[in-house]
């Protein structure tokens, strides 16, 4: 396996420093600092450091978080090529998918994983895990809309469960709102179907918390693995 995977697959720090902590010297393979991230280890042969301090072999399941740009599509393999959120992840690990989907154009929190029973527990319904999305839509929506969308609303999929749904801000030239809104069941498009059929249009939608994880402030098209804590308490 390659050094610099090894290592940020471990946790002990992002794959950002870890390539820079390589190519500084401060990681070593055997006691002797190696300076080419793609150096080939032994798993559980060689001993590697990292800023002094030994690198524990990998673990077996991996979870992350992405933060999805708008325009890549959430599936592993696209037959006609398009961009998809495995580019992001790859050099990660290619043993990795999605935890459930985000449609092309929506942004924001997506989890990643290789243990099947962590996907299968969050994607069940009978869990009814809470996501927070923020919207921004055409117009403002009149208070007896907002009343709508919170009862539950017929869309083409049936009809949504109770709602949370706050409206934040309005745009200066009152031409669009954001909202927050916290629902626990997934639906395909069910946030922009549900402002749809209230007459508001989603023009920007972006996942910011699944659960008590909340995407806080990782860049657009990055990723963190997820500490313990964090693994624990969505699998709780
Ligand atoms: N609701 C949507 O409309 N799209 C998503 O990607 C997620 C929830």
């Amino acid at each position: 396996m390659r050094l610099e995977k090894y290592v940020a697959t471990s946790g002990i720090a992002s794959r950002r420093s870890v390539k820079k902590s390589i190519h500084a010297g401060l990681v070593t393979v055997n006691g002797e600092p190696v300076l080419v991230p793609g150096h080939p280890i032994e798993v559980g042969i060689d001993t590697i450091e990292f800023e002094g301090k030994q690198v524990e072999p990998l673990a077996e399941h991996i979870y992350l978080m992405l933060n999805k740009p708008a325009g890549c599509l959430t599936t592993r393999h696209d037959e006609r090529g398009r961009p998809t959120v495995m580019d992001l992840v790859s050099d990660l690990s290619d043993t990795i998918y999605p935890v459930g989907r985000l449609d092309l154009e929506t942004e924001g929190l997506l989890l990643f994983t290789n243990d099947g029973n962590f996907a299968h527990r969050l994607l069940h319904p009978s869990h009814e895990v809470e996501k927070t999305y923020l919207a921004w839509v055409k117009g403002v929506p009149r208070d007896e809309a907002v009343q709508r969308l919170r009862a539950g609303i017929t869309i083409p999929s049936g009809r949504t469960a109770p709602a949370k749904v706050k409206r934040l801000s309005v745009s200066k030239d009152g031409a669009t709102a954001k909202f927050e809104v916290v629902i626990h069941e997934g639906k395909k498009r069910q946030v922009r179907l549900m402002f749809k059929a209230v007459g508001h249009p989603v023009i920007r939608l972006k996942r910011v918390r699944i659960g008590n994880l909340r995407l806080g402030s990782l860049p657009s098209g990055q990723y963190r693995l997820l500490t313990a804590d964090e693994i624990a308490a969505l699998m709780s």
